[in-house]
C-alpha cells in the first residue's frame, strides 16, 4: 500500500497533495458540511475534504451560493473539522468575504483556520485577485484558488455555464490559472472549463489543479458528497457521476419506517427499554444493558455521557 492510499491516519497536508502530484497520483476531493458526512468521506479515503459555499445550494436550498455568509460557513467548518482525522481541510470563503478589499480578505481567511478548524482557504477569481491571495500567503494561510465557471459570478456569467470555449476565453482562464500560482496559491479549482484546456492548464501550472466539469487531465477531482452519493434527486450535470442512489435508498428507508410505526412493527422489544422480563434472550439482554454494582445500567450510563446506545 503507498503511503497516501486509504487506511493510514496521518492528516494529509501541502507537502503530502505536492508529493501526490509529483508522482501523478491524482487527488480526491469532496465537499462536506457536517460531521457525519466529513467522518464517513474521511474514512472512505478522501485526501481533501472542501467545506463548499455549494452548501447554500445543497443544505440551505438556496438557488446560488450568493446568500452565504461568514458564519454560516464557520458553523459547517467546525463541525466538518469534529468528523475528519486524515483529510486536508479546505474552508469556501463566501461572496463578499474577500471581495470587498485585502484587509478583509486576510481577517476572514484567519477565521477559517482559527475557529472554524480548517488548514487552508479556496477563493475564486484570477487575475483579479492575485493581489488578495498574496496577501493571505503572506500571513501564512494556504490559499487554494478556483477559475473557469466561478459560481459567486453567477450574474456576472449569465449563468452557470462551462467557460473558456471560445479562444480568447480560454487564453483569460489559462492567465487566471498562472495569475492564482504565481500569487502563491498551493492548488487551484478548475471548473467548468473544456477537457483540453484543463489539460493545458495542467501541463503550464507548477500547482496541482484540481477539475470540476473539466476533463480527466487535471492532478486531481472534485464533486459535491450530494452529487456524487445520488441525494440530489432532480437531473444533476454532465459531469457528476452519482456512485450511489442515497434519495431512492433514505425515501424507502422513510416509507418502510412510518409502515412499521403505523403497524405497530416498530418499536420491537428489542428496541425497548422497562423490566426486562424473565424470558429474555441473550440479544434484548444485550440491548438493555447488564446493570453494574451501583445499579445504573448501560443505558443510563451512556445517556449521562451523551454516548450512542449500542445494542
Ligand atoms: O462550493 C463548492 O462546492 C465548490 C466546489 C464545487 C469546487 O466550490
Amino acid at each position: 500500500m503507498s503511503k497516501h492510499t486509504v487506511g493510514i491516519s496521518e492528516r494529509v497536508t501541502l507537502q503530502t497533495l505536492r508529493a501526490m502530484t509529483s508522482r501523478s497520483e491524482h487527488i480526491t476531493m469532496v465537499t462536506a458540511y457536517d460531521a457525519t458526512f466529513a467522518r464517513m468521506l474521511d474514512e472512505g479515503g478522501a485526501d481533501v475534504l472542501l467545506v463548499g459555499d455549494s452548501l447554500g445550494m445543497v443544505i440551505q436550498g438556496q438557488d446560488s451560493t450568493l446568500p452565504v455568509t461568514m458564519d454560516e460557513m464557520l458553523y459547517h467548518c467546525r463541525a466538518v473539522a469534529r468528523g475528519s482525522k486524515r483529510a486536508h481541510l479546505v474552508g469556501d470563503m463566501p461572496f463578499m468575504s474577500y471581495q470587498t478589499c485585502p484587509k478583509d480578505a486576510v481577517k476572514n481567511a484567519g477565521r477559517f483556520l482559527s475557529e472554524g478548524g480548517m488548514h487552508a482557504i479556496k477563493l475564486e477569481g484570477g487575475a483579479a485577485m492575485a493581489d488578495t491571495i498574496a496577501r493571505i500567503v503572506a500571513v501564512g494561510i494556504p490559499v487554494m484558488g478556483h477559475v473557469g465557471l466561478t459560481p459567486q459570478s453567477v450574474h456576472a456569467m449569465s449563468g452557470f455555464k462551462v467557460q473558456g470555449k471560445r479562444e480568447e476565453d480560454a487564453q483569460r482562464v489559462l492567465a487566471d490559472a498562472k495569475a492564482v500560482a504565481e500569487a502563491g496559491a498551493y492548488a487551484v479549482v478548475l471548473e467548468g472549463i473544456p477537457s483540453e484546456l484543463a489539460s493545458r492548464i495542467t501541463a503550464e501550472l507548477p500547482i496541482p489543479t484540481i477539475g470540476i466539469g473539466a476533463g480527466p487531465h487535471c492532478d486531481g477531482q472534485v464533486l459535491v458528497c450530494y452529487d456524487l452519493l445520488g441525494l440530489t434527486p432532480e437531473r444533476v450535470p454532465r459531469f457528476v457521476k452519482k456512485y450511489e442512489q442515497a434519495y431512492e435508498r433514505g425515501l424507502r428507508a422513510m416509507q418502510e419506517f412510518r409502515q412499521e410505526v403505523r403497524s405497530g412493527v416498530f418499536p420491537g422489544p428489542e428496541h425497548s427499554f422497562g423490566a426486562i422480563p424473565e424470558r429474555v434472550t441473550p440479544s434484548v439482554t444485550a440491548a438493555f444493558g447488564a446493570e453494574t454494582s451501583d445499579g445504573i445500567n448501560e443505558f443510563q450510563a451512556a445517556s449521562a455521557r451523551r454516548e450512542p446506545i449500542r445494542g
